[in-house]
């Protein structure tokens, strides 16, 4: 559920019309609504209520310091992979103690910072990664808190771009070599083993693959245990997918994977950490463009929007769908036309859809971009040099832009001319 309704045929965001944000900030923008964010935070949080647990928001799927302090501020932790998504979350004052850091290339300054800051954890996926944390964390005298990412060889059964727990993939360290790894680690000065990660890839439709993961590391825990580890925190990572297109089958509901976690993993008495990310922005976004023009192609029409690829690249970098809807109500009873829907940046890539039925539309009409939330303006760029787009969050009545519109001058201003031309 979402609080994206029409209200007398005009589409709004919480109480506010989108026209009339459209009408201030000018388009295309992206637009946030905090009741949604709260409301995934809390089925998650109702979902692991039996156990002792930390939701981590994957930062990476949406990162503006205005969504990261409202789900901080609801206790929410945050999972970042790099130095600048350890910042923001700082910034949106998450303290360290809720911070977990992912991914495969943390850099020894990434850790000095991290440490610095009283880092929750980091997920180390090799071993020159624990190596360096190890003698990072020796010379400023702490302990790194750390949990081996293990690959569980699990097929996630989601786009190949966005699967990662397969034995192919980059990510983190073979299940069967685990016990190695870990025995290797507790020799290692600096080092505080604290528990397991696993995260098997992103938008999951079924739970099944998650289930064949957490048993592994529920036999894992056990294992370790047994040679010594106190292991008393599992991070299960993030991906439970949302439903991008309406009509379809609903992915399952936090619930119904909170329930799973618990016959999976629940007797081994840990903390429970998990990182997810588009269900809790993803339909919390939209992003809504107007068109420009409506253009006559050889057996099809055209609409082209003032947004492009570079605004919301899912369609062009993963075939993605997103629902697009018209801000203002069609009639019932028209007749829909099939279009493609199109950007304005040179390259056949820039289509947000094909053959899409809407309801005939005509220049300046505004429509709207659902599911944008996630994986929306944190993989934006100013490609043909179209600035990026705003973002705005809504609150019941009210309304701010959390991020504004670069003008000309100031991205040219970014640029400089050497002196010597
Ligand atoms: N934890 C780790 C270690 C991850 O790599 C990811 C996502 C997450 C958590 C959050 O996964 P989520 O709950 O959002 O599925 N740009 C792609 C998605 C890439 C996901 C990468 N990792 C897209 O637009 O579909």
């Amino acid at each position: 559920m979402d609080h994206f309704l029409y209200r007398d045929g005009v589409l709004h965001a919480e109480d506010v019309s989108i026209p009339e944000i459209a009408a201030q900030v000018g388009t295309p923008f992206y637009v946030y609504s905090a009741a949604t964010l709260k409301r995934h935070i809390s089925l998650f949080n109702e979902a692991l209520e039996w156990a002792d647990h930390l939701v981590c928001f994957a930062v990476k799927s949406n990162s503006n310091l205005a969504v990261l302090k409202l789900l901080g501020d609801l206790g929410a932790g945050m999972d970042v992979v790099s130095g600048g998504e350890f910042h923001r979350a700082i910034a949106a004052g998450v303290p360290g103690e809720r911070i977990v850091f992912s991914g495969v290339g943390k850099t020894k300054d990434e850790m000095r910072l991290a440490l610095g800051h009283n880092i929750r954890q980091f997920n180390l996926e090799s071993e020159p990664e624990y190596r360096a944390l190890s003698e990072v964390a020796s010379e400023m005298g702490v302990e790194a808190p750390v949990a081996v990412r293990v690959n569980p060889d699990v097929d996630a059964k989601t786009h190949a771009k966005i699967s990662t727990g397969k034995s192919e993939n980059k990510f983190g360290i073979p299940i069967a070599r685990a016990r190695e790894v870990y025995a290797e680690i507790a020799k290692l000065p600096g080092l505080k083993v604290v528990g397991i990660d696993v995260h098997i890839g992103s938008q999951l439709t079924e739970l099944e693959p998650f289930r064949l993961a957490y048993q592994k590391v529920a036999e894992l825990t056990e294992a370790l245990r047994e040679d010594g580890h106190d292991i008393t925190r599992l991070d299960l990572g993030g991906g439970l997918g949302i439903p991008y297109e309406r009509s379809n089958d609903a992915p399952p509901l936090p619930i119904e994977y909170g329930q799973m976690v618990r016959e999976t993993v629940g007797h081994l008495g840990c903390e429970i950490e998990i990182e997810p990310g588009r269900l809790v922005s993803g339909n919390a976004g939209l992003m809504v463009s107007s068109v420009i023009y409506v253009k006559e192609g050889e057996g099809r029409d055209f609409l082209i929007v003032d947004a492009a690829m570079n605004d919301l690249v899912r369609p062009a970098m993963y075939e993605a769908h997103h629902d697009i809807i018209p801000v203002i109500e069609a009639e019932p009873g028209v007749e829909q036309r099939g279009y493609d829907i199109v950007g304005p940046i040179c390259e056949t890539g820039d289509t947000f859809a094909k053959e899409r039925n809407m309801a005939p539309l005509k220049s300046d009409d505004l429509i709207a971009f659902r599911s944008a939330g996630a994986y929306g303006a944190v993989m934006a760029s100013e490609y043909n040099s179209r600035p990026l787009i705003p973002e705005v969050l809504v609150s019941g009545e009210q309304f701010s832009v959390i991020r504004a519109r670069p003008t000309y001058e100031e991205m040219l201003g970014r640029d400089t001319i050497p002196e010597w031309m």
